[in-house]
């Protein structure tokens, strides 16, 4: 059972913790994990090549660590325009040149539409969403970009970092959106990021020479051609993909910080680990405003069982990152009204995994990331994902157990309705206390009142 100091903000450098979230943002994307610390990478190497300076270098290294930070913010609405998986639908999305009208744009549909339909349902959708895709693109796209620029401010990141967010989408000849910007027009960092995103993924999975192929295929359409022909340059230096590559990747992209490592005081921290609360809420309809009820009720708990304020603070935090994993969660799973397959389960029950595998790659968060990844394990061993057993869970973890049962009970679910209080209640309590804590449910059953009037 880890049993580290409680994390101190002294201790967290701002470029780990944007760092390991960013893993977060990939799954969202449906790409690799470490794609954005690679795109970052290959950006810090485009700007050195561009003589930016140090501030600018900074606002864009972050930017491009956040640049997916909206893409939980469309999950929901992808899913429903196209009725599959919208993380392979989004991965598909960077190979594709989607700003053409052509076979290849029609079966990128066709692939990614409603594949569980009957076939004649499925064409009629397939063709709907084929012609109306430059408003589907116009919307979701928009949504996306804007949110992730609001999730770089609300974090405390530059205007310049925001617009470099905002505008990742737009492309060199006016095809991109949501604004259809054109040229210079674009926003520098949107151009660099734009690139080294697209860069990145063919380089990661088709080896760089197939990459600077399809940069050049694209330069002066989607494409800055001055910011292709750098690229080029570069893209020889074997070196620079080796040291993309392998458990040290993030190390890596740490060392490539502008400047100064900046640290993260309790308010920035605090204010990161809200935000990214936001965008966990934002993956569906059904789990908005969760993470933050969970941080609400497991404080509640904390103060109520008179654990020092250090402690309040990491169970504070760990409540509001703990369903992180569920950004490696499909919307077709996860907003689903049936029963789930087997499979769909198992992706289900793997998200606190990866929220164990996320947070504890930042340093002094080890504790934490125990904590919100044990939020479904049970007293009895019957939870998941490492079947702990009462002896193996700390009290932070149980408190978070019981909050995210509370919160879990009380909102709408894709197969039923939110419950009354009074059952929430009942429910947990036929769990305590082989289960669940005894001591943390009868905190919270006394504070039952003040939580539902703040919801
Ligand atoms: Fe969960
Ligand atoms: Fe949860």
């Amino acid at each position: 059972m880890p049993q580290s100091a409680v994390e101190r903000a002294s201790e967290v450098r701002l470029s780990d913790i944007i760092s390991a979230l960013s893993f977060a943002l990939d799954l969202t994307e449906g790409q690799r994990m470490g794609h954005s610390a690679r795109a970052c990478a290959l950006g810090m190497r485009m700007a050195d090549a561009l003589q930016l300076s140090r501030e600018d270098r900074s606002d864009l290294y972050y930017a491009l660590l956040l640049k997916d930070s909206g893409c939980s913010s469309n999950a929901a609405r992808l899913f429903q325009i196209f009725g599959g998986d919208e993380r392979r639908l989004k991965r598909e999305s960077r190979r594709v040149n989607w700003t053409r009208t052509s076979l290849e744009t029609f079966q990128y549909v066709r692939r990614n539409t409603a594949p569980e339909l009957p076939f004649l349902r499925r064409t009629r959708k397939i063709i709907s969403v084929a012609m109306n895709s430059r408003n589907n693109g116009l919307e979701t796209f928009g949504l996306r970009c804007e949110r992730g620029a609001q999730i770089a401010l609300r974090m405390g990141f530059s205007e310049a970092t925001a617009a470099g967010i905002r505008s990742l989408d737009e492309h060199w000849d006016g095809s991109g959106y949501p604004l259809g910007l054109r040229g210079q027009g674009i926003p520098l960092f949107s151009r660099i990021m734009n690139l080294c995103q697209t860069w990145e993924l063919f380089g990661t999975e088709q080896g760089p020479a197939q990459a600077l192929h399809v940069l050049r295929q694209r330069a002066g359409r989607w494409f800055d051609p001055d910011l292709v022909r750098i690229a080029a340059s570069l893209g020889s230096d074997q070196h620079l993909w080796e040291s993309l590559r392998g458990d040290e990747l993030r190390k890596y992209v740490m060392s490539l910080e502008p400047g100064r490592s900046i640290h993260a005081d309790d308010d920035r921290l605090d204010e990161i680990c809200e935000a990214f609360a936001e965008v966990i809420d934002a993956k569906s309809p059904f789990t908005y405003r969760h993470s933050r009820g969970v941080a609400r009720a497991s404080l509640l708990i904390a103060q109520g069982l008179g654990l020092d304020p250090e402690t309040c603070t990491m169970v504070r935090r760990a409540a509001l990152l703990h369903d992180l994993g569920k950004l490696s969660v499909p919307n077709s799973v996860l907003d689903k009204p049936g029963n789930l397959t087997r499979e769909e389960w198992s992706a289900i029950r793997l998200h606190p995994y990866y929220t164990q595998k996320i947070l504890q790659r930042i340093d002094g968060f080890e504790n934490l990331a125990f904590v919100a990844s044990a939020h479904h394990e049970k007293l009895d061993g019957s939870g998941y994902f490492r079947g702990l057993y009462a002896c193996q869970l700390t009290l932070p973890a149980r408190i978070i157990a019981v909050a995210d049962n509370y919160d879990a009970l009380s909102a709408a679910r894709p197969y039923r309705e939110a419950l009354p209080q009074e059952k929430v209640l009942q429910l947990i309590s036929s769990e305590v206390p082989h289960a669940l804590d005894g001591d943390c449910f009868a905190v919270l059953k006394q504070n039952s009142d003040v939580l539902a009037r703040t919801a």
